[in-house]
């Protein structure tokens, strides 16, 4: 059985909106970020990943729809929609959410593993961000280290929730969840002890793959792809979300 494949006419009949001026075709069911990333357009995420429904937590990704602001990876595309997405008031609300957040963790960049694969720093760089611009809060967050083959940085955590959800939906497993609310928020791992080595997760889990920073790390791999070598070292962030081919 073969897969239909649209031919041109259909394809000319897609619905659109418009993003910066630009016409973007979209499916019906996506999200304005899902349409925009496969049309090529870049719009800053970090709570999203295409594999798990958006639930807009970072608002990194807001555009304005008609004037009005939205989370892109939770609102739906619409024909006619005007959205404006990479203007100057955006970029600075972006880069302001960024900052926070290198203020609420501990971001020490130079001496992550995760450096040059850190889907928060490669934004940052993005947005322009030199400095976190606020005062840090240096919070105390000890490493779980308990694992014989997982080392837990929390420090870095940025409260996506996709390694919960990974833990929960794909592995079945629920090592992750969060905890508290507002600044007191923080990433827990669900075992009676609240140590990793008590949980099921194991190397091969979705759960250790989909972390945006630096937080869940193989231990004996580290600086296994060399600095200079990694993802976004060698492009750009908005070159690989538009076309997420090889990079580790
Ligand atoms: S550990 Fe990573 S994937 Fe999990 S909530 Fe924190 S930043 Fe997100
Ligand atoms: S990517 Fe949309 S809210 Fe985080």
């Amino acid at each position: 059985m073969t897969t239909p494949v649209p031919n041109a006419s259909q394809d000319r009949e897609r619905r659109t909106f418009q993003m910066d001026g630009i016409d973007v075709p979209f499916d019906e069911g996506q999200s304005i970020l899902e349409a925009a990333l496969a049309a090529g357009k870049y719009v800053p995420y970090l709570c999203f990943h295409p594999e798990f429904k958006a639930h807009g937590s970072c608002k990194v990704c807001t555009v304005k729809v008609n004037g009005r602001m939205h989370a892109s990876c939770t609102t739906p595309a619409h024909e006619g929609d005007v959205v404006e997405s990479n203007v100057d008031e955006l970029n600075d609300v972006r880069k302001t959410l960024v900052q926070f957040l290198f203020t609420e963790g501990n971001h020490f960049c130079p001496s992550c593993e995760a450096s040059g694969s850190c889907t928060l720093q490669a934004v940052a760089y993005d947005l322009g961000m030199t400095t976190a611009h606020y005062s840090p809060l240096f919070p105390d967050r000890p490493l779980d280290a308990s694992h014989p083959d997982v080392l837990l940085d929390f420090n870095r955590c940025i409260l996506c929730e996709l390694c919960v959800r990974a833990s929960a939906i794909v592995d079945k497993k629920s090592v992750f969840a969060l905890s508290g609310r507002g600044i007191t928020k923080h990433l827990v791992v669900s075992s009676e002890s609240g140590k990793l080595v008590d949980t099921a997760l194991a190397v091969t889990d979705k759960a250790m793959s989909v972390c945006p920073v630096g937080v869940i790390l193989r231990k004996r791999e580290g600086f296994k792809i060399p600095i200079g070598e990694r993802k976004y070292d060698a492009h750009p962030i908005r070159e690989v979300a538009v076309a997420p081919h090889d990079k580790e």
